[in-house]
């Protein structure tokens, strides 16, 4: 049997346990109430802790720049905001603690949610953004760019409590960390009710990431025992945002193990084939740019999965000049690649050749040691699918690579062998909120629209029978009102159907203009 469920995921680098290098600097600020250390488990940890107050001026000029460029926020700011339907919910977050985060944050507050943040990965907090919303006291929030493992789950735990020690109503998640924490100390609480002796198997983790989790329960389990079994009697649901997330929870609601309702974001149409897509083509490039400089055009680029981010991934690096070659394991998507004038080969084809690789298939072991190994001087590894199990970063420190940082983020490994250098991106997490600033304030409108009806309906259907322990999607109406709100910003005027024409195709003047199945 293995020790860890299927839904769990395996993070592989070891020196994260190890401060990372950026947080070796890191001024935390505290906030009332936190315990420093050993971490906060099992109790509340006040209201903050984030790298910098000060950066809040620039935070909030920021987000206000943002608001402008997220029309559906705020339209859901104009519509909802005066009744305060979210008045009573305990709304805490774990997604990217960016500035369009921020502006998402704030619009729950605003329609009168109590919201507490951390975010979803170590590398991908904007420190001003954090500063900004604890400074305006719209949420208490727990994330800074460049945690650890260690501390990254420290801070998951911390937002997960409120000051009387209970937990939160409904949860925005992105990639299924916070869910994963409840579902594991839920069940670690049902084995210490029978024998209080027990504790997770911390050692018995068979990597290191899993095992931070399991320490984490274990302070809990002493601390406060029933703390996780209270969390999910009173949870209302989850909303997932991103693809990595919707399939760990599309598992537990097969394996009848999912504890709360959960309402998948991601495949609304409005979000991944924006987000996942127009984000991707924006975001990938910015952090290469960033990360490197190097001139993309005329170098082979290797785009590890076609699905919706390799979509706008082979589409950036093809504007920007390069030679793409496509890998896939799906004929359909491997086609449709070949029809957008990709070359659709293996990784082992152009090892030798190809200068940059950018996964993004939400698998693992795409690009491995062996890979590595044959790569040419400087190729640029990268990943933007959600964990980092798609490049062995892990397997070149095993490997006796020779680690040197050029800056945060940014990584050069050089083979002990050949004396040939492989420069790896946010050590093979996603590069481009690690190594830039994510997706724009645009699309990322779209999402968090979807995030926030998500967020609303959970709560006005809390009473109602309306959810169970499943994974639903948003109405195609939600979806069609989400694009709706963009299309003024882009200056776009819609074709309004006659009856006679609605009459024809059979449907409603007002939409849904599709059939659940069409694919867009
Ligand atoms: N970086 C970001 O900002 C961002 C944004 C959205 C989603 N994501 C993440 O990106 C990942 C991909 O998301 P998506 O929506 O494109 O998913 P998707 O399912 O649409 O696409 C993944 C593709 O990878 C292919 N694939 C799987 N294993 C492969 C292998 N071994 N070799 C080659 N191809 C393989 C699949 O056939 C599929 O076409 C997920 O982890 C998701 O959570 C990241």
């Amino acid at each position: 049997m293995p020790t860890q469920p299927s839904y769990t995921r395996v993070a592989k680098i070891a020196g994260h346990l190890a401060p990372a290098p950026t947080s070796a600097t890191a001024q935390v600020e505290t906030g009332e109430g936190v315990v420093n250390d050993p971490g906060f488990s099992g109790s509340y940890a006040g209201n903050y802790k984030i790298r910098d107050l000060s950066l809040a001026a620039r935070g909030r000029k920021e987000l206000l720049m943002a608001e402008v460029e997220m029309p559906g926020l705020m339209n859901c700011r104009k519509e909802f905001g005066a009744s305060k339907p979210l008045a009573g919910a305990r709304v805490m977050g774990s997604l990217h603690m960016t500035v369009q985060t921020a502006v998402l944050m704030e619009t729950l507050h605003h329609l009168g949610a109590d919201v507490r943040w951390a975010t979803c990965n170590i590398f991908s907090t904007q420190d001003e953004a954090a500063a900004a919303c604890v400074a305006a006291k719209s949420a208490a929030v727990y994330a800074w760019k460049g945690q650890t493992v260690q501390e990254y789950w420290e801070c998951m735990d911390a937002v997960i409590t409120w000051k009387d020690g209970e937990g939160m109503d409904i949860i925005v998640d992105d990639g299924g960390d916070v869910t994963l924490l409840i579902h594991e100390g839920f069940a670690a609480e049902q084995k210490f009710a029978k024998d209080p002796s027990y504790r997770t198997d911390v050692k018995g983790a068979d990597n290191e990431e899993f095992a931070c989790v399991l320490a984490t329960i274990n302070k809990s389990l002493e601390k406060d025992p029933t703390r996780f079994t209270r969390m999910v009697k009173r949870l209302v649901g989850v909303s997932e945002e991103t693809t990595t997330g919707v399939h760990r929870l599309q598992v537990m609601a097969k394996e009848g193990s999912l504890l709360f309702p959960a309402i998948n974001v991601n495949d609304s149409v409005t979000k991944s084939k924006f987000d996942n897509l127009y984000g991707t083509r924006h975001s990938l490039p910015d952090g290469l740019m960033r990360a490197t400089d190097v001139m993309i055009a005329g170098k082979m680029a290797v785009v590890g999965g076609y699905g919706d981010v390799g979509k706008g991934s082979a589409a950036a690096m093809k504007a920007c000049g390069a030679r793409v070659v496509v890998t896939e394991i799906d004929p359909i998507c491997a086609l449709q690649a070949c029809m957008e004038g990709y070359t659709v080969l293996t990784v082992e084809d152009v090892v030798e050749v190809a200068d940059i690789f950018v996964t993004t298939t939400g698998n693992r072991d795409i690009i491995t040691i062996d890979h590595m190994k044959k790569m040419k001087h400087n190729a640029i590894v990268a990943n933007v699918g959600h964990f980092d199990l798609e490049i062995d970063v892990e397997g070149l420190y095993k490997a006796g690579f020779k680690k040197s940082e050029l800056k945060p983020q940014t990584d050069i490994f050089t083979n002990p062998e050949t004396g040939t250098d492989v420069i790896v991106l946010a050590e093979g997490r996603l590069m481009n909120l690690g190594c830039a600033t994510g997706h724009p304030s645009f699309v990322m409108s779209n999402s968090f629209t979807n995030q926030v009806l998500a967020q609303l309906d959970l709560w006005a259907n809390r009473n109602t029978g309306k959810y169970s322990n499943q994974v639903y999607l948003l109405s195609k109406e939600l979806d069609e009102k989400v694009a709706r709100l963009h299309l003024d910003a882009c200056g776009a005027k819609l074709t309004r159907l006659t009856d006679v024409q609605a009459d024809y195709i059979g449907v409603s003047k007002d939409g849904p203009y599709k059939q659940p199945l069409y694919r867009y």
